[in-house]
């Protein structure tokens, strides 16, 4: 399928679905899972490859039938419902504009959203997302293929401050936080305090790789630093989303980009007024100075 052509109307289209979204998701209470079907579109991707990544494939029935896919039908479904009402916008675009929309309707930070993606009908081979019961190499070895750092997968991590656990879709049970509903720093807080007690059956504290994260010192230096600083880790979740929402993706036009240079000229042109001011004032000041 070619990707979809970003004018001035697939645009527009994109702030209507996105305007949907976020009352679909308030609506529905459904951020948790919307964020989950975004990461699990999205984390197949592998930049040797260059397969997989955020091209909609989840949508097949093979792909989300797998056990790591376990209870997104639900999200792909709630997805198709916006869908119906924008036809032109690709599955792609639509679940990563989804998990942008969740982390913002949660009282996460903004992410710059770019569309253009491509569907696939394609699915990657079964394996390539992250398995819960394990350790920090093998999150490492999922997270580097996809061409992501240390400091991606703890900031990505705590998206899981959303939602929680379904012993009826993994084998985990519960929620991370207090607020479940809230996209704040509060997974690293969590983290950090359970990390000092032993764990027990039905603890808040669930993931052999959540433990991971505060067993392995190059991750414990990012979870400490999150949960000090919810500004740092809102400002480098927001930078991790992008990345992951774009994995494999050229865009072909961005509208931030666009305001961005927008913005740049503006500041230069205020630059240029200022410096010539003062050049005016100081050479009016010399000659009241000589005069007298
Ligand atoms: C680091 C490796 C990761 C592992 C091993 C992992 C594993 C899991 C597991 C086992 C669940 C429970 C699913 C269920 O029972 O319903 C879950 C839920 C969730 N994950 Fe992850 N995950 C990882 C990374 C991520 C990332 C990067 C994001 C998003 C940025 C994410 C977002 C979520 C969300 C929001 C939920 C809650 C879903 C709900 O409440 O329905 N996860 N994850």
């Amino acid at each position: 399928m070619a990707a979809p052509v970003v004018d001035a109307k697939y645009l527009k289209e994109i702030e209507t679905a996105r305007r949907d979204l976020r009352a679909f998701i308030y609506n529905k209470k459904c951020a948790p899972i919307m964020l989950r079907l975004a990461f699990h579109d999205a984390g197949t991707y592998d930049a040797k490859t260059k397969t997989g990544g955020p091209n909609g494939s989840i949508r097949n029935e093979e792909e989300y039938n797998r056990d790591a896919n376990s209870g997104l039908k639900i999200a792909i479904d709630f997805c198709e419902t916006v869908k119906v009402k924008h036809p032109k916008i690709s599955y792609a675009d639509l679940y990563q504009l989804a998990g942008v929309v969740a982390v913002e309707v949660t009282g996460g930070p903004t992410i710059d959203f770019v569309p253009g993606r491509k569907d696939i009908m394609v699915s990657p081979e079964e394996g390539r997302l992250p398995d819960a019961k394990q350790g920090a190499s093998h999150l490492r070895e999922i997270f580097y293929r996809m061409g992501l750092s240390d400091k991606d997968i703890v900031a990505l991590s705590g998206g899981h401050t959303l939602g929680g656990a379904h012993k009826d879709r993994s084998c985990f049970q519960g929620a991370w936080t207090n607020e479940p509903w809230k996209f704040d720093n509060s997974y690293f807080v969590e983290l950090l305090k359970e990390a000092k007690v032993p764990l027990k059956e039905d603890e808040l504290l669930k993931l052999p790789t959540d433990r991971a994260l505060v067993d392995d010192p190059k991750f414990r230096y990012y979870v400490e630093r999150y949960a000090k600083d919810e500004e740092a880790f809102f400002t480098d979740y927001a930078a991790s989303h992008k990345k992951l929402s774009e994995l494999g993706f050229t865009p072909t036009c961005s509208v931030s980009n666009r305001a961005t240079k927008n913005n740049i000229l503006v500041q230069s042109a205020v630059a240029v007024a200022v410096a010539t001011a003062v050049m005016i004032l100081s050479y009016f000041y010399e000659v009241h100075q000589r005069v007298e």
